[in-house]
């Protein structure tokens, strides 16, 4: 089974060939950031743009390294949301028009579902376990059943832990995008030298919040002198940016291992904890999560950076999971701006 995947939902513009044995035949990513950083941040019409003046020598390219022509292919899988719509519309359309010129199964999918299940392509990692799903937009504890059987433990109040990587890195002038420039700075600085508050901790339930951090930031940042100073003290950028990274990596070891405890006890088994999306590419993050799995018997499983961050590989591996299952989509399904993953287990979707 060949699926080929594409991705247009945020600003990389990108297109898979993935089989049904886990093997990667082509993964191309096409980074829009040199476009959108004098903006210092995505500027949607400038993505969707971007996408449909690169998508297709994209998906030539691809289907040219894996050294397949279309009639070979056993399915398109594209990312139909969330996301920013405009772009959504040049991936689904060109999926579609694909599928319908080649009479090839179409396979509509969910964004998060793709990151959801990005550890299982090339393991033998078996259903159920639990995920930390922490990306640009979203933070969510989940238990993840099955393909499309998502049960939602916890997740953010307020911002995405990207997000609140991202503000800062502005915040600091660190520039876009935020996340690996804050891990950059952060692995020179002492994270003792700020004193930052962690949100929620010690709570009951399973939800995250952000926001008073990114606020404590700001005025930490403002004390300190380096608010929107690009000539502020580069040592104490460093210091809060690891204090920022720090209080982030506590937040997140003490949620998942309470997750850990109430997945347990709801499945009998303990774990493994999956961690997924763009700021699972974080190496302090991934070293804190790995204790906390160990801390209590279990095991942390965290896809190689290139998957957490946003590509079609994951998607086209999503599409061979729905394909096994008979999950195809019929060519008028509608492109979502908002999709939560938890509608998808409540969802009938017409097969075809
Ligand atoms: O999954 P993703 O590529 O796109 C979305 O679906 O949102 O995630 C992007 C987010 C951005 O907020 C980015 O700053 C963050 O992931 N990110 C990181 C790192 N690499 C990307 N955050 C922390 N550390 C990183 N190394
Ligand atoms: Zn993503």
């Amino acid at each position: 089974m060949t699926v080929l995947g594409i991705e247009t939902s945020c600003d990389e513009t990108a297109a898979a060939v993935v089989t049904g044995a886990g093997e990667i035949r082509a993964n191309l990513v096409l980074s829009q950031l040199d476009e959108h950083r004098p903006f210092g941040g995505v500027v949607p019409e400038i993505a969707a743009r971007s996408h449909l003046d690169h998508i297709d020598r994209l998906v030539e390219q691809a289907m040219a390294e894996a050294g397949l022509d279309f009639p070979e292919l056993d399915g398109v899988a594209v990312t139909a949301g969330p996301g920013l719509i405009g772009g959504v519309f040049v991936g689904v359309m060109t999926a579609k028009a694909i599928a319908l010129a080649w009479e090839l199964p179409f396979l509509a999918v969910n964004h998060l579902e793709g990151h959801a299940l990005t550890a299982r392509l090339g393991s033998d990692l078996a259903f159920p376990y639990l995920l930390l799903l922490v990306s640009g937009g979203h933070c969510q504890l989940l238990a993840v059943e099955g393909v499309g059987r998502y049960r939602r433990l916890g997740g953010t109040i307020d911002d995405a832990v990207g997000e609140a990587f991202d503000k800062t890195a502005k915040l600091l002038g660190l520039g876009y995008p935020g996340g690996p420039a804050v891990e950059r700075q952060a692995a020179g600085g002492d994270p003792e030298a700020f004193d930052l508050p962690r949100p929620m901790l010690g709570r009951a339930g399973l939800d995250f919040s952000f926001s008073g951090l990114k606020t404590a930031v700001r005025h930490a940042a403002d004390s300190a002198g380096l608010l929107d100073n690009p000539d502020g003290d580069p040592a104490r950028k460093a210091d809060l940016a690891a204090a920022f990274q720090t209080a982030v990596g506590d937040i997140l070891a003490e949620r998942c291992s309470k997750a850990l405890a109430v997945f347990a006890e709801d499945y009998g088994r303990p774990g493994p904890l999956v961690v997924a999306g763009g700021v699972a590419a974080n190496r302090h993050l991934r070293q804190r999560l790995d204790t906390v799995a160990q801390d209590i018997g279990s095991t942390l499983i965290a896809p190689p950076p290139a998957l957490c961050t946003d590509n079609a590989a994951m998607i086209a591996w999503a599409g061979v999971e729905r394909l096994r299952l008979g999950l195809t989509d019929p060519l008028d399904f509608a492109a979502r701006p908002r999709w939560p993953l938890e509608e998808l287990a409540a969802e009938a979707r017409g097969s075809r």
